[in-house]
């Protein structure tokens, strides 16, 4: 256990007194620092290391809230409180009895080390240092795929993941089919004290479909979201053009089953049709409507899996 003088120079200038305070840097007291977090716009309570017995007032006490060492956030002198600066004002409060510090609403600026220190009669109570980390959500990722080239093989994509509005500066992750992938990320914001907007981006060869995603961490927080990438182009009919036999035989089976369509629908037309025409509709409206009812599935099936 080692103890040194130190007087915080913000609180002895700023309130004049002659303040001298003992730190005491045991090693239990290091490790075991108290951590509080917040998110920007919640209230946050930052507890302090002293509870005014019911015995007593804060008459005999002196309470100073500081952040950094340096900055006077709210403090307390003979049970009044004093002034303090305009950051905090309207937004900090303290419980007279355990004196724990309230902040609302939380800011990112106020990330950062607090201490608290207590003083009866003149004599250090206590001083005990508070962490608050502040966070702020990200948005849920939102990931696009662009297909930038494609063969029978393999399908080209541009995959971009988005994330935005969140604190602090966040790490992004993906797998591909449950195997990690290191997307090439991108991170904007004003200052190392603002917002953050992340974006990664990845180029793949798609050979199969694969469901690939995508993780935003910050701060012990996690949002991730996926993605099903579809290979585009199966090349399933290969690109020879047929013999000319074969286009004649095709016309003809094409031929006689349109004319056997046309023959039933003209001798069986309640069978076949009562359920799309009236009875006075011409065979080709009925044709027509027939043939429209049975393409229309395909047509949204194929734009679905673009
Ligand atoms: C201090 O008291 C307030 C209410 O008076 C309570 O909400 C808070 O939990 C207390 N904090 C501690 C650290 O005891
Ligand atoms: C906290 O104080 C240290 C020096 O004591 C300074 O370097 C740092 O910028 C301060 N941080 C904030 C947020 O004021
Ligand atoms: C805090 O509130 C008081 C009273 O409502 C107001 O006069 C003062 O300007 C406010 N201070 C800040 C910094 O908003
Ligand atoms: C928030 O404050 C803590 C304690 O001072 C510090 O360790 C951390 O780096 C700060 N976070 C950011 C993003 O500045
Ligand atoms: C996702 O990103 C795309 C391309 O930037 C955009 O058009 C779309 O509106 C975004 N979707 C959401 C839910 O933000
Ligand atoms: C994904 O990988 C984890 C370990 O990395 C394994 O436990 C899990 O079974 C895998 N899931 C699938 C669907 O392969
Ligand atoms: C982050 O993204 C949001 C929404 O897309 C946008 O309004 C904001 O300007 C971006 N911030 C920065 C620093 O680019
Ligand atoms: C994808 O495959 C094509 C041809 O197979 C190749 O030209 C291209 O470089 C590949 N792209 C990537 C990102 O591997
Ligand atoms: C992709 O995999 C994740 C888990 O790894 C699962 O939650 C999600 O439903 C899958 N998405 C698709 C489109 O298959």
């Amino acid at each position: 256990m080692m103890c040194l003088p130190a007087s915080p120079p913000a609180l002895a200038s700023r309130l004049g007194l002659g303040l001298l305070v003992l730190l005491c840097l045991g090693i239990g007291q290091a490790l075991e620092k108290k951590v509080v977090r917040g998110k920007v716009g919640e209230k946050v309570s930052l507890p302090c290391c002293h509870e005014i017995p019911s015995s007593e007032s804060l008459q005999n006490y002196r309470v100073y809230w500081q952040k950094n060492i340096t900055d006077v956030v709210l403090a307390y002198s003979k049970g009044s409180m004093m002034s303090q600066p305009e950051r905090y004002q309207n937004r900090t409060e303290m419980d007279l009895w355990n004196l724990t510090l309230w902040i609302s609403p939380v800011e990112i600026l106020d990330n950062g080390s607090y201490q608290c220190v207590v003083q009866r009669n003149s004599i250090v109570v206590c001083d005990e240092p508070v962490i608050l980390f502040v966070t702020a959500d990200f948005s849920k990722p939102n990931i696009t795929a662009e297909v930038s080239a494609e063969s029978c093989e393999s399908t080209e994509m541009v995959v971009t993941c988005s994330s935005h509005g969140g604190f602090p500066k966040p790490t992004i992750s993906g797998t591909l089919n449950n195997m990690s992938v290191e997307w090439n990320a991108r991170w904007v914001s004003e200052s190392s004290l603002s917002p953050y907007n992340v974006t990664g981006k990845l180029v793949l060869n798609v050979t199969k479909d694969v469901n690939i995603t995508c993780s935003v961490e910050y701060n012990g927080i996690s949002k991730s979201a996926s993605l099903l990438l579809e290979k585009t182009n199966n090349c399933i009919v290969p690109p020879v053009t047929p013999p000319y036999n074969v286009i004649f035989a095709s016309i003809i089976i094409v031929t006689t089953f349109i004319l056997a369509t046309i023959l039933a629908a003209r001798y069986l037309p309640r069978r076949v049709c009562s359920h799309c025409c009236k009875r006075q509709d011409s065979v080709e409206e009925c044709m027509k409507e027939h043939t429209k009812a049975s393409m229309s599935p395909k047509v949204t099936s194929e734009t679905s899996s673009v």
